[in-house]
């Protein structure tokens, strides 16, 4: 696809020496990753919707499109009530595709709001504040037993029924999750409100690309359409493409040799442009709940963690342990150069002359050429990834990418990228605690 360029020429033993890898990497470990790419390639074919053949099938996209005009005519605020898996992707698309100050400045405009915490700041100060005529609740629960999702929604019903009643809330109220098992499902047995389904073999992590991300994107004039078309567009890409000319997975490759071989401990996005200020903390849950497990055998642990990193301004808090600190980083710098109007007189201080006739977006791009050259500088293994475009199909891709490389990864591992055991303890402990009684 060319509006995205995948660079990997700096991670050669030839450029950051024994921090380096080797050339013809990929023919050097071509039985394992012909194996992963043969598991992905019957992934794909499965019968069953996952999140890999979920954008050629298109599964309740008409419905999704349809609904939500009925949703923009009546509402102007979708609150969405989700965590994790159930928020993060919706809440990157929209980030993508709006500004930081829309609200303050645009009222007019339809929002979205997330409220996926406990906080009581966060989801009572919405409550306290939201015109109630104006929105509509969209609880999303793929498992409908998820404590934060469910006691925010027995708060809400608390205080909308409260206010209007229960019949008026039922007609502001959407629920999203598995087609008949968990929670939402037997609320909705009373309930019988508008319901759209996760498909069973689309874990949270990986449901962006279902009603999960896009009935909310569509809401607030996001092209969903377009968005399926980049993530399969990035599919057929990896599909299709033969081994060596992979990027998604010699991606992976590189991740998994400097997890497994050469004992790095992060893999860290740096970011250079803010529509990815949300892509980020969807990138950690998605990498680290999916490798953060042991081996089949139980002898390795896999799974780097996921750091994120915006630039510039992360470059004065991080950089200097980048630079000077711990040789254990993988780093993805991601970048879209877009311009902005203005560009910049000559200032009344001579020691910035420099930057005379660059706009603001010159400077960004100055600022990660900087970082990647110093990370090479010293020896640090960096992969680049470039837009030239930014539209829904370039993002709907760009989202795609980083779903197949982390199951690819998970391939490459021989684990199960899908499941995550490890959250299971803290949650059962907490819900322990609460029926015992808080001290
Ligand atoms: O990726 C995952 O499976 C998780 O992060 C879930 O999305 C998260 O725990 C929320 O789960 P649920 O949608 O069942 O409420």
């Amino acid at each position: 696809m060319e509006q995205i360029s995948f660079l990997f020429n700096t991670i050669h033993e030839s450029v950051i020496k024994e921090n380096g890898l080797k050339y013809g990497l990929m023919e050097l470990h071509k039985e394992r990753v012909e194996r992963a790419f043969d598991k992905a390639k019957s992934f794909y074919n499965e019968e069953k919707t996952n999140f890999l053949n979920l954008p050629i099938r298109k599964e309740q996209l008409s419905e999704m499109l349809e609904y939500s005009e009925v949703l923009k005519k009546r509402f102007k605020n979708m609150i969405i009530v989700g965590i994790g898996g159930s928020s993060l992707g919706t809440e990157a698309i929209y980030s993508a595709f709006t500004q930081r100050y829309d609200h303050e400045f645009f009222p007019e405009k339809r929002k979205l709001y997330f409220v996926d915490n406990y906080d009581a700041r966060l989801v009572e100060y919405l409550m306290n504040n939201i015109s109630l005529d104006d929105s509509v609740f969209v609880v999303i629960s793929k498992s409908g037993g998820t404590l934060e999702t469910m006691s925010q929604y027995f708060y809400i019903k608390d205080v909308v029924v409260s206010k209007k009643g229960l019949d008026y809330f039922k007609e502001r109220l959407v629920f999203i999750t598995d087609k008949e098992k968990g929670q939402l499902n037997i609320l909705n047995d009373s309930l019988n409100v508008k319901k759209f389904i996760i498909p069973d073999n689309v874990g949270g992590r990986f449901s962006v690309f279902t009603p999960v991300g896009l009935l909310a994107a569509s809401f607030v004039d996001i092209d969903i359409t377009k968005i399926l078309e980049g993530a399969q567009a990035m599919t057929d890409e990896f599909l299709n493409a033969e081994i060596e000319e992979n990027s998604a997975l010699k991606y992976s490759l590189i991740q998994a040799i400097y997890d497994q071989n050469k004992g790095f401990n992060s893999s860290v996005v740096l970011f250079y442009n803010d529509r990815f200020i949300k892509f980020s903390e969807w990138f950690r849950q998605l990498w680290g709940e999916s490798l953060g497990k042991p081996s089949v055998d139980g002898s390795f642990r896999f799974g780097t963690s996921p750091l994120s990193f915006r630039g510039s301004t992360d470059q004065h808090s991080q950089l200097q342990q980048f630079i000077e600190g711990k040789n254990d980083k993988l780093y993805t710098v991601i970048s879209f150069k877009e311009s902005g109007e203005y560009r910049f007189q000559k200032p009344e201080l001579e020691k910035f002359s420099y930057i005379e006739g660059y706009g603001f977006n010159d400077l960004l791009s100055a600022a990660k050429i900087g970082t990647v050259r110093s990370l090479i500088e010293v020896k640090r293994p960096v992969i680049e990834i470039q837009l030239s475009k930014f539209s829904e199909f370039e993002f709907g891709a760009f989202l795609q990418f980083f779903m197949i490389v982390t199951a690819v990864t998970g391939f490459l591992f021989e684990i199960n990228p899908f499941d995550q055991p490890g959250v299971e303890l803290g949650k059962n402990y907490s819900i322990d605690q609460l029926k015992a009684g808080l001290k």
